[in-house]
């Protein structure tokens, strides 16, 4: 069979398997996996040497914001920056969420968001909704499913922002979406308790005493654990499918776990901030960069974390990125409830699980490629298409040096942001070459794609394991 690329030498894995393998890739698919190709159907194909490498799926990131209108400002990576990070990062799909504004309707907010991505997208990309008014938004549920969209958010805080859903819509969408084959993601924290903690250390005492610190003073663990434990209530009551993004405690991993056993049918992601950062990092003088919302928590959140991704409880990792620049964040000017919050993340992300976890001894290789590029490709309806290694599927794949580590430094990198939460961290899985549906977007470390080549991809049938 003629081949356009070969992949030879490494060591494929996927989140059953390692095996030394080559692999073949004809247009924009995978077409060949198995020894001596390089060998036996050079004729004409361009090879790449993996030898001593890992040969993983392209990254899967399911949470992602990019050019988002948010707190007064709009975050800095946008589709050009951001998927440019992702390949450099071995991301080779993003998931970012659509959100209305103001009176807009879902269509327009896809429309709006298709716009962005509109021939800059340099690595493939896909969308969730978010509800932010059920009642007028509930009717055009289906034509969103029907255009390849499944997920639908929905924010159990965020009144400011005019985003935030009750109880009834979220009893409602899952009631809606469990008829359609779709899956509820909620944001999950308590915002009435919440916003009384907020209030109550709104004071220039309190906050001239303890800075940025006081965004995890206000959020203790019950509010992210309350949320999760409502929002699991009404998955039961309606037999819907729940997603719960970005937890970050590990009161949500022992209740997610507790619903599982149950019969919820309920799933978790958690971000790489909350398995490699805890909270004392609020307490240093740039302390105010690292706001982000649901916000990092203790060493113990981090151990439970782990343990459920070891388990199975926390199905996948992302990164929420959602990325300002020191200026964006400057806006808090001493004032905690200011500042923009969310953070880079999507260059680092495999980097950061693989350190931290695969060198750490706290995933194996196979169980990071699951948590971060096959599970979420699985949840979110685009495997196998997506997130694996095998003959038919995009051809989607980074390769990655198993031990050697290059030193973060975020003047070297594709995102606008001028600060990183790993700067001067030595981290390894970083990607050597990175292609997408075929096209090599990394090479040797460096940005080799184009904007454009990033397509729509349509997803259906959410909520696998
Ligand atoms: O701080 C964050 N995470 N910003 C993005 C919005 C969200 O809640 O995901
Ligand atoms: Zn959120
Ligand atoms: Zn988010």
């Amino acid at each position: 069979m003629k081949l356009d690329t070969i992949i030879h030498g490494g060591r494929v894995v996927t989140a059953r398997k390692t095996v030394l393998a080559d692999v073949g890739i004809r247009g924009e698919k995978i077409v060949a996996i198995g020894p001596r190709l390089a060998k036996t159907s050079a004729d004409g194909a361009k090879l790449v040497s993996a030898q001593g490498r890992y040969v993983i799926p392209g990254g899967v990131d399911a949470h992602v914001h990019l050019a988002l209108p948010f707190c007064g400002t709009v975050s800095a990576d946008d589709y050009d920056s951001g998927t440019r990070a992702a390949a450099c990062g071995g991301v080779t799909t993003l998931i970012d969420f659509a959100i209305p504004y103001g009176e807009e309707t879902l269509q327009q907010a896809v429309d709006n968001w298709q716009g962005r991505a509109a021939g800059k997208a340099c690595v493939d990309y896909s969308l969730h909704l978010a509800i932010t008014n059920w009642e007028r938004q509930k009717q055009d549920i289906k034509r969103m499913i029907d255009q390849g969209i499944p997920t639908f958010k929905e924010f159990m805080i965020y009144a400011a922002q005019g985003w935030q859903s009750d109880d009834a819509a979220i009893y409602g969408a899952l009631e809606t979406l469990r008829d359609l084959g779709g899956m509820l993601c909620v944001h999950a924290e308590s915002s009435r308790v919440l916003d009384m903690l907020i209030e109550r250390h709104h004071t220039p005492a309190e906050m001239k005493k303890h800075g940025a610190y006081l965004h995890t003073l206000t959020r203790p663990n019950f509010i992210e654990a309350e949320a999760i434990e409502r929002a699991i209530r009404w998955t039961k009551a309606t037999g819907g499918r729940l997603f719960v993004v970005h937890m970050s405690t590990g009161e949500g991993a022992d209740l997610v776990k507790r619903a599982q056993e149950d019969g919820v049918h309920v799933l978790a992601e958690t971000c790489a901030q909350y398995l490699a950062l805890d909270d004392r990092v609020f307490a240093g003088k740039d302390g105010h960069l690292y706001a982000t919302c649901p916000q990092i928590k203790k060493p113990q959140d981090q151990k439970r974390l782990w343990a459920g991704l070891k388990n199975g409880e926390v199905c996948s990792i992302s990164t929420d990125t959602c990325t300002f620049t020191r200026a964006q964040k400057a806006m808090w000017n001493g004032d905690w409830t200011k500042i923009p919050m969310g953070m880079p993340g999507l260059e680092t992300l495999l980097p950061v699980v693989y350190t931290q976890g695969v060198l750490k001894r706290r995933l194996t290789v196979n169980q990071f490629v699951d948590k971060c590029c096959t599970a979420p490709a699985r949840v979110m309806g685009l495997y196998p298409r997506k997130g694996t290694l095998q003959i038919g599927s995009d051809a989607d794949l980074a390769i990655v040096h198993p031990t050697q580590k290059r030193k973060v430094d975020w003047h070297q990198m594709q995102t606008n942001c001028d600060w990183s939460p790993y700067q001067g961290w030595n981290l390894a899985g970083f990607a050597e070459h990175t292609f997408c549906r075929g096209q090599q977007v990394v090479a040797d470390y460096k940005f080799v794609g184009r904007n454009g080549h990033g397509q729509f991809i349509p997803r259906a049938n959410p909520g696998q394991v």
